[in-house]
C-alpha cells in the first residue's frame, strides 16, 4: 500500500494542507515544521503523485521531443541540446521515437497531450501532414520547416548542404558521382539530392546516379556499398555522397567487402551530419556538419517564445551547413 499525504500528515502531527505547502510552497511553513515533515516523508518512503499536481497546475514541468530515429546519433545530440536548454527553465524533456512512422508519431502526440506537456518539439515524418497545424498543443518543428512558415521551426539548409558535398567531390576531380539516400519522401533527403543536382549542373562532364535505399541506416549503406563493390570496376562511381553519416559508414563497410575498392583512391565518400563516429571510422569520413546541439537548444527557445506569447508570429531559424574534410575525400 503506497504511503499517502494523509499518512505523512498524521505521522508529523500536521494537516494535509501543511504537507502540501511543505512540498510546493515551503516558504509559507515554519522551518522546523518543514524539517519534521521531510523527516517523516523520508522515514515512511512517501513519493509525491506528480501527475495529480501537474493536472492541478494545468501543465507538467516537461516538454515532448519526437525524433525520426532515436538510434541515429544526430538526434541524440539534438535531444542533448534540447535538454540542456530546457533544464535552464526547470523543464524536463520526454523523448519519443517515431521511427519515421506517422502512426507512432501520432501516438506520441496523443501521449504528450495526455501528459499535459507544455509543448512538443517534432521532427515530422510528413511535412505535408495537415495535422501539424491542428496538433492541439504548442508545436515547434525540428529539422524541417513549413513553406508557409505557419509554425516556428529550426532546420539546416539541406539544399546548400547537398551542394557543398557534391561541389567538394567535383573539386577533387570526381566525375561519376552516386547519391545514396533514404526514402526521397523524407524532405531532408530530397533537399540534399536537389543540392547535389544543382552542384552537378556546373560541371557538364559529371554524372549523378541515385541509389534510393529504404532507410537511413548503416545496414542500408552497407547494402549499397556491397552492390557497388560487385560491379565491374568501369561501372562503379568514383565518389559517393550519402544522405547521412550512418549510410556513409555502411557504404565504407560494404565497398571493402571484396578488398578491391580503395577509399578514397577508387571511391571518395562523404556523409552528412558529422556525428562523432564519422571521424572514428577506419578511413575518417568527410561530412556536412549540422549543429545538432544548437538545433535542439534553439527549438526549446522557440517553444518558450511561443508559450510566452501565443499570438507572436512564428519564427523560422535556418542554420548553415559546414563542410568537414577528412581522409575519405582527401586529394
Ligand atoms: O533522419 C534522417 C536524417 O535527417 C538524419 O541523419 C539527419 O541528417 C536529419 O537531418
Amino acid at each position: 500500500m503506497a504511503v499517502s499525504v494523509k499518512d505523512v500528515a498524521q505521522a508529523a502531527a500536521v494537516s494535509v494542507g501543511t504537507v502540501s505547502n511543505v512540498l510546493n510552497r515551503p516558504e509559507k511553513v515554519a522551518p522546523d515544521t518543514v524539517a519534521r515533515v521531510h523527516e517523516v516523508i523520508k522515514r515512511l518512503g512517501f513519493v509525491r503523485n506528480d501527475a495529480a499536481r501537474q493536472l492541478r497546475a494545468g501543465r507538467s514541468r516537461s516538454i515532448g521531443l519526437i525524433v525520426l530515429d532515436s538510434a541515429n546519433p544526430f538526434f541524440a545530440e539534438v535531444a542533448r541540446g534540447a535538454e540542456e536548454r530546457a533544464a535552464g527553465e526547470g523543464l524536463s524533456v520526454l523523448l519519443g521515437n517515431s521511427d519515421q512512422n506517422p502512426t507512432r508519431e501520432s501516438g506520441y502526440l496523443d501521449l504528450f497531450r495526455e501528459q499535459r506537456v507544455n509543448g512538443v518539439l517534432l521532427t515530422p515524418t510528413d511535412l505535408a501532414d495537415p495535422v501539424l497545424l491542428h496538433a492541439g498543443i504548442p508545436l515547434v518543428l525540428v529539422d524541417g520547416e513549413l513553406v508557409g512558415g505557419e509554425l516556428s521551426s529550426v532546420a539546416v539548409d539541406d539544399i546548400e548542404g547537398g551542394h557543398l558535398a557534391v561541389s567538394h567531390l567535383l573539386a577533387i576531380g570526381r566525375r561519376r558521382i552516386a547519391f545514396v539516400g533514404g526514402p526521397l519522401a523524407i524532405r531532408q533527403v530530397a533537399d540534399r539530392l536537389e543540392g547535389a543536382r544543382r552542384a552537378l549542373a556546373a560541371v557538364p562532364d559529371a554524372t549523378l546516379e541515385v541509389i534510393e535505399q529504404g532507410a537511413l541506416t548503416v545496414l542500408a549503406g552497407r547494402d549499397a556499398g556491397e552492390r557497388i563493390a560487385h560491379r565491374p570496376a568501369d561501372e562503379r562511381p568514383d565518389a559517393v555522397f550519402c544522405a547521412n553519416d550512418l549510410l556513409a559508414v555502411g557504404v565504407l563497410q560494404g565497398t571493402a567487402i571484396l578488398g578491391e575498392v580503395r577509399v578514397p583512391g577508387d571511391l571518395a565518400i562523404i556523409g552528412y551530419d558529422d556525428i562523432d563516429f564519422a571521424e572514428a571510422t577506419v578511413v575518417p569520413l568527410s561530412s556536412i556538419r549540422q549543429p545538432a546541439r544548437d538545433i535542439g537548444a534553439t527549438a526549446v527557445e522557440l517553444l518558450l517564445e511561443r508559450l510566452a506569447d501565443p499570438d507572436a508570429a512564428p519564427r523560422r531559424v535556418r542554420f548553415r551547413p559546414e563542410l568537414v574534410i577528412r581522409a575519405s575525400t582527401a586529394g
